[in-house]
């Protein structure tokens, strides 16, 4: 079945729709700055009606960069008092869900921040949603985990679907994985996005004249030249749990809690806050106003801003937000919700159906 989420809260007057959304977990801003560039390229307006972050200085750097001062504790805003809104965007913390004998559903996820998602879900019924987290959610005891959380989503009455996506097929030199979850009130048709961007290269994201600080010292360096051979293109050397180096011409994930020392760019210096910020997908724009040590933690916490924004797009086309003189991807998609779905059929192949699963 199609059909179209037309019941939504947003103001639409001909041609000129205002998506409302609210950024959950906001860190500092990445999941924004993927719903602000999903509108631009889909000319439609955006706009952010709520935020939550807990941690003080992600607050002062989110203010800084788009003016609203985050909300605190989600755990302690009622749902009632969240504004209405569209989408709900959520990069929440990684937290191990406590599966309590075969209970399922939506109560099991008490005490958990995921719980805090679904009550604000449940309450606010926004058109669609869309979470991210670490690709380990998904083996997270042996699947049982993401599991839980698709019936949890499943009994508010959402139809939702998760795949695991590689920010290096976004056009970013990070490998980082992360899992996506995507729901919808009403049955809908949706398709992930199948990018396959080539990666910019590290040298358009490494900065020239990099003051002294940021390099390790004589003895780490001369550790690392034992066992890897320097490059003659930049590359970022990776040094896993087992004190084994690897040097590739992208990053491997940034973390926040890592040493120091896990990631060394040709082997002998850290990243720079703006070459984290780099990696993560950020605007030059972006304000960096806190010490090396917040905006590493920041970045690493942060997530890949192409990735969320093709997912966000794919989110809206699927909802059908857009005013009728959007240009779908085969001009023929315009007329109606079968004429629609049969000419992606045609161009496309298979259509993802947002499902249960
Ligand atoms: C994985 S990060 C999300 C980062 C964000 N997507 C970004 O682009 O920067 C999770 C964030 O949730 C925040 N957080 C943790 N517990 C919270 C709570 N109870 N209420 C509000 N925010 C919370 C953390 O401080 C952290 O910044």
């Amino acid at each position: 079945m199609l059909c179209y989420s037309y019941t939504m809260k947003n103001n639409r007057t001909e041609n000129n729709i205002t998506i409302r959304f609210i950024d959950l977990f906001a860190g500092i801003g990445g999941f924004r700055y993927a719903m602000q560039n999903a509108g631009e390229e889909l000319g439609v307006t955006t706009e952010c009606v709520f935020t939550s972050e807990i941690d003080n200085e992600c607050q002062k750097v989110y203010k800084e960069n788009f003016g609203d001062m985050p909300h605190g504790d989600i755990t302690k805003i009622s749902a009632q008092s969240v504004p209405d809104h569209d989408i709900l965007l959520a990069g929440f913390p990684c937290q191990p869900f406590s599966i309590i004998g075969n209970m399922r559903g939506f109560e099991d996820t008490r005490g958990t921040l995921f719980f805090d998602i679904a009550r604000i879900i449940e309450e606010k019924k926004p058109s669609a949603f869309v979470l991210e987290n670490v690709k380990l959610l998904v083996g997270h005891n042996k699947g049982k985990t993401i599991k839980r959380i698709m019936e949890a989503l499943n009994e508010l009455g959402y139809h939702a679907t998760y795949k695991v996506l590689n920010a290096l097929n976004f056009g970013l030199p990070q490998k980082r994985e992360r899992v996506f979850i995507v729901g919808f009130r009403t049955p809908c048709f949706f398709q992930w996005p199948s990018e396959k961007i080539p990666m910019k290269p590290l040298s358009k994201i490494l900065e020239k004249n990099v003051s002294k600080e940021f390099f390790a010292s004589d003895h780490i360096r001369k550790k690392r030249l034992e066992k890897q051979e320097p490059t003659k293109e930049p590359t970022i050397w990776h040094e896993n749990k087992a004190g084994n180096i690897s040097a590739y011409p992208f990053s491997c994930a940034l973390r926040a809690g890592a040493s120091y020392n896990y990631l060394l760019v040709n082997g002998e210096r850290r990243l720079t806050s703006r070459e984290m910020l780099r990696l993560q997908g950020f605007p030059e724009s972006f304000k960096i106003i806190c010490s090396y040590t917040q905006a590493r933690k920041q970045a690493g916490n942060s997530l890949p801003v192409p990735v969320a924004q093709a997912v966000i797009k794919k989110t809206i086309e699927a909802c059908a937000f857009l005013p009728s003189s959007y240009q779908y991807e085969t001009d023929k998609l315009i007329v109606d919700g079968r004429l629609r779905l049969f000419e992606k059929e045609k161009e496309y192949g298979e259509i993802s159906e947002a499902s249960n699963s």
